[in-house]
């Protein structure tokens, strides 16, 4: 009996040692599995040539599959004086905004003035984006250019103000002629009608509104009332709820 005793205590540490043998293996597998060995770049690359951080880059000119850009008969005489006219367009944006802010200054006061020019800034930026929509649409590259800024920004009277944005509205409109003069010339039928029927008419009502502005203006003179009328006037029925200034202010005065 006491021999069989002492075989089962020897056999119990035989298995004992094994079983922390075995341990030992399977963390030293483990800490493998966790840790594997990492080679450096260079040795894994197949080649031996060192790409640099320029050949990595992706911001690169996307190529079409064909080398030419995707248009339909978008002729480059076309597509620049396109992007010519987005420039026309900023131009006007960018006085109207100017004669706005004259007009809202403090020491001139004229609130109709100022709401109609605000609201002729942000129809030239419409139609600047309906430009720079169309070159995309055709396939075409954007090009902006520097906007021009108004040699004098002080305005001095309503007259000289909408006597400059007469100006601007028959330069707009020679701008648009040429350019429907060259789109005929490529035979650029779509172009051509974005032009005559997007653009012309309205332009021809601008140009007739501001002409009867500066008429209107030219017999006021100097006299005070009749410019705080011409004002009021201009406020009441030239300008779009959302853009007249009063409205505007008063709203959020009583909110
Ligand atoms: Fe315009």
């Amino acid at each position: 009996m006491l021999k069989l005793c002492s075989d089962m205590r020897i056999l119990c540490n035989i298995f004992n040692i094994c079983a922390r043998q075995l341990y030992k293996k399977e963390i030293q597998l483990s800490k493998k599995i966790c840790n594997p060995t990492i080679f450096p770049a260079k040795s894994l690359s197949t080649s031996c040539t060192i790409k640099t951080s320029d050949e990595f880059c992706i911001d690169k000119p996307m190529k079409w599959p064909s080398g030419k850009p995707a248009n339909y008969k978008f002729h480059q005489e076309t597509e620049d004086i396109l992007n010519a006219q987005i420039n026309a367009e900023l131009k006007a944006f960018y006085y109207y905004l100017s004669m706005s802010a004259y007009f809202g200054r403090a020491d001139v006061a004229l609130p109709g003035c100022e709401s109609f020019f605000m609201q002729m800034h942000h129809e030239e930026h419409e139609h600047s984006l309906r430009f720079l929509n169309y070159v995309k649409m055709r396939g075409g590259r954007v090009n902006l250019c520097p906007m021009q800024s108004p040699p004098d920004q002080d305005w001095k009277c309503p007259l000289h103000a909408f006597k400059t944005a007469l100006d601007l509205e028959i330069e707009v409109t020679d701008k648009l002629v040429k350019v429907n003069a060259v789109a005929e010339k490529h035979g650029d039928l779509n172009a051509s009608d974005f032009i005559i029927t997007g653009f012309m008419e309205d332009q021809m009502k601008s140009i007739n509104e501001m002409a009867r502005f500066v008429a209107v203006l030219s017999g006021i003179g100097d006299q005070a009332l009749a410019r705080f009328i011409f004002d009021k006037d201009l406020l009441d029925h030239h300008v779009e709820p959302k853009f007249n200034i009063l409205r505007l202010k008063n709203a959020s005065k009583w909110k």
